[in-house]
């Protein structure tokens, strides 16, 4: 769906890109203040991250639609945060094998093809001493079905009915393809390295491939990947492990984390703990917190009931202290932080290290600098809605319309605060037929259909 809107648009020249740029160099980096969220913070490994603002991942969909390579928008978006003075930035997703994609439009890095664009996205996100960390991903079964000829996950298990209508039930994984992946996360993150990242981060959490083999849902494995929660662990320290072999101690390694899936049978937040710890005796370098999956989408805080949560406003908080008493290892968390008094509290309590912002940051990219001298961010997070009610049920529309404005961003623009949900609903729509509504078809390539419209599956959160 979000590559429709992107294509709906008129592609910037690079030329225009390269303009936008030469402007964004002229924000001055934001004005040090007493506030506990300008303190920089070190890491275990000497790596200093200049403050504890971080803009947590969102899947841009900048990549080109053919090959699925990053272009020259992921510069523009990035120098923009980086220009606001954010202490640390994630990227979107970034795929670690071409025949699995989440979305069109979603960057793969597998090789060295792109090492001269990657140079660049490296550079402009990392002015003003923003640390930049590429997010590293497998969906494993959470890939659309027409995106990808098949899906694997650990085991074949298939999706709740309501999903299974855009969601094909997997194949199980051999043991010889798992150790292939593992090679592919630690041959990706060696890239980012060589491309000039400051770190990477691994996708553990929101149900993909990592938090996959976590699952006692998803993972029904007899061998040594699955059965006990040991078993399970296997996969990400393996993955970790290789990634370290790569890329040496000195380059950062975090991991995004699920608190629990929020899914009955799922992982549950002691399991989360106990991985937590092995990942922290294995060297993890930050562990950033989140939740649930597309079947339970926590993430975006639609399960938040509870009046203390919505106070505190992180969703994850309560977990975070928990974890912060048992186990030593840096710490941030996302979801909900709107406010400076409810960052810097998190952040002087000692129960976070860095607070992640994803929303807030696509629709005013520069909060950072305010949040930086004290001050709330100028734009307050509302709820996405159609009047549709099938359609607002889903909450395809919530993160449709938080990527357009990345995509204008990236195009040099500013976000468009007052477009409704509605109006992006149905320019989506028309840039993409009624097919946004129609099953998909697998693509017998193996890759993305060239011949199918862009992304139009339902998306709960990455
Ligand atoms: C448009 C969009 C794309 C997202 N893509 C990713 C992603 O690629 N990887 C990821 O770990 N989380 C992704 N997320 C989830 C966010 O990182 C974050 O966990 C969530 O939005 C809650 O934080 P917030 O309340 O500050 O928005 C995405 C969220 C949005 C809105």
């Amino acid at each position: 769906m979000t590559t429709a809107v992107w294509n709906s648009y008129h592609q910037p020249t690079l030329t225009q890109l390269m303009h936008s740029l030469s402007h964004i160099s002229a924000i001055p980096p934001a004005p040090v203040s007493s506030s506990v969220l300008a303190k920089p913070f070190t890491l275990p490994n000497g790596s200093v991250i200049r403050n504890r603002i971080a803009k947590s991942a969102m899947s841009e969909t900048l990549g080109s639609l053919n090959g699925n390579r990053p272009t020259a928008a992921l510069e523009v978006l990035y120098a923009r945060w980086a220009g606001a003075g954010v202490g640390l930035c994630v990227t979107g997703n970034v795929m670690i094998d071409r025949r699995a994609l989440g979305e069109h439009g979603n960057v793969a890095v597998e090789d060295e093809r792109d090492l001269d664009t990657l140079r660049r996205w490296a550079a402009a996100g990392t002015r003003n001493g923003t640390q930049l960390w590429m997010q590293i991903n497998h969906p494993g079964k959470q890939a659309p079905k027409r995106l990808n000829r098949e899906t694997v996950s650990p085991s074949a298990i298939p999706f709740r009915p309501d999903m299974a209508r855009f969601f094909a039930t997997p194949r199980a994984l051999t043991e010889a393809e798992i150790e292939d992946l593992i090679q592919r996360y630690g041959h990706t993150a060696e890239i980012a390295h060589k491309a000039g990242f400051s770190g990477v981060q691994i996708h553990g959490a929101h149900g993909y491939l990592v938090s996959q083999f976590l699952s006692p849902h998803h993972n029904r494995r007899s061998d040594r990947w699955g059965g006990s929660a040991e078993n399970r662990r296997r996969f990400v320290l393996a993955v970790l492990a290789e990634i370290r072999r790569r890329v040496g101690t000195a380059f950062p390694v975090g991991i995004k984390l699920n608190s629990a899936d929020f899914q009955r049978g799922g992982f549950t937040e002691e399991e989360s703990l106990e991985a937590i710890r092995a990942l922290a005796e294995a060297g993890i370098d930050l562990v950033e917190i989140s939740g649930g999956t597309y079947e339970a989408p926590a993430m975006t805080g639609t399960t938040v009931t509870r009046d203390s949560t919505r106070q505190r406003e992180a969703y994850f908080l309560d977990f975070s202290e928990k974890l912060r008493s048992t186990i030593s290892v840096p710490l941030m968390l996302t979801g909900g932080f709107r406010s400076h008094a409810g960052m810097s509290a998190a952040v002087a309590s000692g129960a976070v290290d860095l607070v992640g912002l994803a929303r807030l940051l696509a629709i005013e990219p520069e909060a950072p600098a305010h949040l930086l001298r004290g001050e709330d961010p100028e734009q307050k997070i509302k709820p996405v809605r159609t009047g549709i009610p099938i359609v607002d049920r889903s909450a395809i529309m919530e993160v449709a319309w938080y990527t357009r404005q990345l995509h204008r961003i990236g195009r040099g623009g500013q976000p468009a605060l007052g477009e409704s949900g509605l109006r992006a609903f149905m320019a989506n729509l028309m840039a993409n037929g009624w097919n946004t509504l129609r099953r998909e078809r697998a693509s017998p390539s193996g890759g993305p259909d060239p011949d199918q419209p862009v992304d139009a599956r339902p998306r709960f959160g990455e």
